[in-house]
């Protein structure tokens, strides 16, 4: 039977409870309105832990004036079906009270610098002080062993190993791959923003990015890529954020720079804004005999 708790001494009850019993704790932190993409998650943290946390919590502190904090959709009777048959054992669904308990405005922040200024962090401003602000809390409140966070969100994923390398907080981060629709476009709560007419056009994110990929392989430079990807996107409707070629770090490669990159888009179609990313392996190409 799943539990759901919205109080921090109840939480705090049942997970200490399991760590008498010598448990490890796997942890899911979402915003909820969850998707096939989130319980593979679940399914991820149970593979590596023996009780699984989930918490459901939209943070007012990581959207934008202008976002969607307001209309982002809130489903939590679902949410906790699909949870249970997933096989999570307790919902942390805290108030913004109790995570806030001084207020967003007066909240104590955390702040990861210099990954944080670039790609997401340059198009929503202060958007990953929110998110570390929140996870740094939700990790205080669970004291997970793990925890796991999808690579959907590349640099979400890098900001919290880089929180949790700095604050050198005792939880060891999984990534669990990106789930996708038949078409390739990445499940993703913000979908159902998309019209009928916009939803086949969205796919095309996936497939510039396969696109980016394979001219790399291919031997095309970064810039080249970059600039025919953002074409593909601009000719299909999208206003582009960034199409980029990176470093696993995010930093920019050199021209014919072997070893692992990631391919990563933002792009806006209509009112909808979605992000996707491909890693890949060019290998030593061109340098390499
Ligand atoms: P949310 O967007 O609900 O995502 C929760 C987790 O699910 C994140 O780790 C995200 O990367 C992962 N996820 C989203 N779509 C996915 C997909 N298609 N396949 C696999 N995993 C996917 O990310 C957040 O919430 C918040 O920023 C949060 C970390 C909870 C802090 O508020």
């Amino acid at each position: 039977m799943i539990v759901i708790a919205t109080q921090l001494p109840e939480l705090r009850a049942r997970i200490g409870q399991w760590r008498r019993e010598g448990k490890r704790v796997g942890f899911v932190p979402t915003m909820g309105n969850l998707h096939a993409g989130h319980y593979a998650l679940i399914a991820l943290a149970r593979q590596h832990a023996d009780c699984v946390v989930a918490s459901i919590f939209v943070n007012p502190t990581q959207f934008g004036p202008n976002e969607d904090f307001g209309r982002y959709p809130r489903t939590p009777e679902s949410d906790q079906e699909g949870l249970a048959s997933a096989g999570c054992d307790l919902v942390w669904m805290p108030s913004v009270e109790t995570m806030y308990p001084h207020g967003v405005d007066a909240t104590v922040r955390v702040s990861v610098p210099i990954i944080t200024d670039m790609l997401e962090g340059a198009s929503r401003p202060g958007h990953f002080d929110g998110v570390a602000t929140v996870v740094a809390k939700l990790f205080n409140q669970v004291q997970p062993d793990i925890a796991v966070f999808g690579r959907k969100d590349y640099q979400q994923l890098a900001v919290v190993r880089y929180l949790v390398g700095d604050m050198g907080l005792p939880v060891e981060i999984i990534a669990g791959e990106t789930l996708r629709e038949a078409d390739g476009l990445a499940m993703s709560s913000r979908n159902q923003y998309l019209s009928t007419n916009e939803r086949p056009t969205a796919a095309t994110i996936h497939r510039t990015l396969q696109q980016m990929r394979s001219q790399t392989l291919a031997g095309n430079a970064r810039l080249d890529v970059e600039r025919a990807a953002s074409q593909v996107l601009r000719d299909a409707g999208f206003i582009v954020d960034y199409a980029v070629v990176r470093r696993p770090d995010l930093s920019d490669p050199e021209w014919g720079e072997g070893g692992p990159q990631v391919a990563l888009i933002a792009a806006r179609l209509g009112r909808t804004r979605l992000i996707d990313n491909i890693a890949f392996d060019p290998g030593n190409w061109p340098l390499a005999e």
